[in-house]
């Protein structure tokens, strides 16, 4: 089932975390990537399903992770937080500089980092991390490549360490539509994801539409784990048929293919191989 605009979105988080580093990092100009509304949007999930453990795959600067953090030591709850990110820096900086700015600065609870509640993993793919992460995840955010097979890699990969009644938040489900100057009209990856995967609650916060933005559809969107997403994933395997975007690396394929090989069947497996051996064969992609 479809639930439009039933997420109270909840700013403090965000207000708070932009306050500290404005006063203590001045000379910089962008903290947090995501527009308001949609970070207001993952605080408000938060709020709602009061998560113990936290999945974060694709940090850059780390803008979000902050504000997460943020929110969680508020909320004053044990928690643990997970990030995952393939690239060990991205525009000329580390990975997660702004939560090593954060934790130098003593912008967040010194126990944030010193009990470990929160630990980075850089330079790796999901399936390489996965392991050491652990099950029970009750949320995740999700927001890498956006391009297929992207995403849609890397959802079967912490679906068997998710909690039942998991949240998993999905950044950039209308970037294809967006018109972004960087992002092509074929950003589709979580678009698809969002669509293949199944759910009995998916959540959507619609916006009002400007004379810039003419549609309410949001960017960002969320979808509850039960046990109809593990019986049908077959769907977001079945997805990867799509002609992809870019062709990932032999590593990269032996890497997901080895974990699909140990966690589903060998029909599931038979379907990524099948997908991979097309994807290779299409002309569209021997560029
Ligand atoms: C759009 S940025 C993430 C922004 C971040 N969530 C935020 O709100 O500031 C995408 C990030 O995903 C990372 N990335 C790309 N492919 C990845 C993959 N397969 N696994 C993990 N991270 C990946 C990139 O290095 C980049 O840091």
């Amino acid at each position: 089932m479809i639930i439009i605009d039933k997420v109270q979105e909840n700013y403090e988080p965000l207000d708070k975390i932009l306050a500290k580093f404005k006063t203590n990092f001045p000379q910089r100009k962008n903290f947090i990537t995501m527009h308001r509304r949609e970070s207001g949007f993952i605080c408000g999930l938060v709020d709602m399903t009061r998560p113990k453990k936290i999945l974060e795959v694709g940090v850059a600067s780390g803008g979000t992770t902050a504000m997460i953090l943020q929110q969680l030591e508020d909320r004053n709850e044990p928690y643990e937080m997970h990030s995952v990110d393939l690239n060990k820096r991205l525009h000329n900086e580390d990975i997660g500089a702004l939560v090593t700015f954060a934790k130098d600065n003593n912008l967040l609870a010194p126990n944030v980092f010193m009990n470990e509640k929160h630990k980075l993993y850089t330079g790796k793919y999901l399936p390489q991390v996965i392991d050491e992460i652990g099950s029970n995840i009750d949320f995740v955010i999700l927001d890498t490549v956006h391009y297929t097979p992207g995403e849609l890699l890397d959802f079967p990969v912490m679906l068997p360490y998710l909690k039942e009644g998991a949240l998993v938040v999905l950044h950039d489900v209308s970037l294809n539509q967006q018109n972004d100057p960087f992002h092509k009209s074929d950003a589709h990856a979580t678009v698809l994801l969002f669509s293949a995967v199944y759910a009995k609650e998916k959540f959507l916060n619609f916006k009002p539409e400007t004379k810039w933005v003419p549609y309410s559809y949001p960017n960002i969107a969320a979808f509850r784990v039960d046990h109809t997403t593990r019986e049908a994933i077959e769907n977001v395997f079945l997805a990867l048929n799509l002609t992809w975007h870019y062709l990932p690396s032999t590593e990269e394929l032996t890497i997901y293919r080895q974990f699909y090989k140990k966690h589903y069947p060998a029909e599931i497996v038979d379907l990524f191989d099948e997908a991979v051996k097309m994807n290779l064969n299409n002309v569209a992609l021997k560029k």
